[in-house]
């Protein structure tokens, strides 16, 4: 029998979740939910990628993102799975510079997601500043541990979770991918749209983390 289908998090008027983040040196990114005019703009996106990133990025060997991930993608809220791009003005035109999914279990109130920064905005505090908005995302939906499986030479993956103070294990259903996990705590300040707007709707859910107040 098929499950029912979960509508929790369906979401609607997707701007409303939108991020503008300052990074280091001043620039300005902002991290907002996949639209579904951002099709073509994401497929290039990944294209775009050099081969490693992607490899990295898909953990496997693929020269674009597979049209029933991009399917996925373009629902946002659907089957608690969620994505978002982050965008950098480069020569005054809005760039897709990064991209996000994460899903959240509402058994389990974990919350998994993976990311890619464009190569040739790599090193610039985007992949550091996108991973804190998602932490900040994942505890809107009531999660208590945010986590991720990369492969485990991605020496990059792995500077940027031990950077943001992630625990490390082995991923129990691949030998070539380390899991890293942070428990997602209380905040004195809750720094992302999704906060206000789940306030806003009744989210999080019930027991779930709330700022200091
Ligand atoms: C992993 C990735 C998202 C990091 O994004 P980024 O924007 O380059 O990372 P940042 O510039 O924010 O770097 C943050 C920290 O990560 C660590 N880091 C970044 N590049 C690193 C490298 N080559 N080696 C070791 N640590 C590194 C550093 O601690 C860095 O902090 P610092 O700049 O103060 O030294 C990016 O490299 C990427 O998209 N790679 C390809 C796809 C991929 O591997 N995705 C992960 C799958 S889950």
């Amino acid at each position: 029998m098929l499950a029912a289908a979960d509508h929790r998090f369906t979401l609607s008027n997707l701007g409303r979740y939108t991020d503008v983040l300052r990074l280091r040196g001043g620039k300005v990114l902002t991290v907002r939910f996949v639209e579904p005019r951002d099709a073509d703009v994401l497929l290039a996106y990944f294209r775009s990628l050099s081969p490693r990133s992607r490899y990295n990025r898909l953990l496997g060997a693929a020269s674009e993102l597979p049209p029933s991930e991009l399917d996925k993608v373009l629902h946002v809220g659907e089957g608690n799975r969620f994505a978002v791009v982050a965008d950098m003005k480069i020569d005054g035109i809005d760039t897709v510079v990064g991209e996000a999914r994460y899903s959240f279990d509402v058994e389990t109130r974990d919350n998994e997601f993976g990311l890619s920064v464009g190569d040739s905005w790599q090193g610039q505090g985007i992949g550091a500043a996108m991973l804190a908005n998602l932490e900040c995302r994942s505890a809107a939906l009531g999660a208590q541990r945010l986590f991720g499986e990369t492969l485990r030479n991605n020496d990059q993956m792995i500077g940027l979770a031990r950077k943001l103070g992630y625990s490390f294990a082995k991923a129990p259903s691949d030998w070539r991918l380390a899991r890293f996990e942070k428990p997602l705590h209380r905040a004195d300040e809750i720094p992302c749209e999704s906060w206000k707007q789940a306030a806003a709707a009744g989210w999080p859910l019930k027991g779930a983390l709330l700022p200091i107040g």
